[in-house]
């Protein structure tokens, strides 16, 4: 396949950046998004350019980090998938592809396609933990009953990568589907009852500070999450929000 990319190219978070054509060829439908980067990169640095940076880690569709808007999609135009797991084939022969990075005041650009998601992590850190006895009587895990349905929906809601591009998807930036999602994996389990009150009224209030935009119920997020993070976590952590400010 023969492409053209325009990618966003900045220096540095205090610079302008701009989008930029780079023609490509030889590109095979079996290669991932992030391969025809590669091969974009290794031609770059031939030619003594500078290479486009961005994000990745476990390329497995795991750890989150490759996030790319795709022609105004995060994550691009497959459904579920992240950016590292999206096939050439999904683009056709004299294609141009936009590729920039994910755009929210929260995730302010550091390089070219690089963000800075750390807001992420300070919500995690506000609330994304659970209290437990490690002094010798530790109750196993297994010993607690569950409900079947409860832990299905506390496992769909862990499944959340942290990627963003529920936030990117999104037209407020809002970042309630990641931090539903990290309320609701814990408000599901008796293990994560203890801190529930406080949990739910530090993330979001963390949440608020990053600068994340509020939810207006349009759904773009759901579309676009790479792991099928779904709308009734938000109605979740509202029950909760509500609940633990009547205690509060
Ligand atoms: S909710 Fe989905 S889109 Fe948002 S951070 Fe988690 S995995 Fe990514
Ligand atoms: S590189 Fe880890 S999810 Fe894509």
């Amino acid at each position: 396949m023969k492409l053209t990319l325009k990618i966003w190219r900045q220096k540095n978070a205090n610079t302008k950046g701009e989008l930029k054509t780079y023609p490509i060829d030889g590109i095979e439908g079996d290669m991932s998004f992030l391969e025809m980067l590669d091969v974009l990169n290794e031609g770059l640095i031939n030619k003594g350019d500078e290479p486009v940076v961005f994000d990745h880690d476990c390329r497995e569709g795991i750890c989150g980090a490759c996030s790319l808007q795709i022609n105004g999609e995060p994550h691009g135009p497959d459904r579920l998938v992240t950016t590292c797991q999206l096939h050439m084939r999904m683009f056709n022969d004299g294609d141009t592809i936009v590729i920039e990075p994910f755009r929210a005041k929260a995730f302010p650009v550091i390089k070219d396609l690089v963000v800075d998601r750390s807001a992420f992590d300070r919500i995690q850190q506000a609330g994304g933990y659970i209290s437990v006895n490690t002094s010798g009587n530790t109750i196993d895990a297994n010993t607690i009953p569950i409900n079947k349905h409860d832990a299905d929906e506390s496992f769909e809601a862990a499944t959340c990568i942290g990627c963003g591009a529920c936030v990117a998807a999104c037209k407020n930036a809002s970042a309630m589907l990641f931090t539903s999602a990290k309320v609701s994996q814990f408000a599901l389990l008796p293990q994560g009852r203890i801190e529930a009150t406080e949990r739910v009224l530090n993330m979001v209030a963390q949440m608020d500070k990053e600068g994340f935009g509020n939810c207006t119920n349009t759904g773009a997020c759901e579309i676009e999450c790479p792991k099928g993070i779904s709308l009734e976590n938000i109605a979740r952590m509202n029950r909760e929000y509500l609940s633990a400010s009547l205690k509060g």
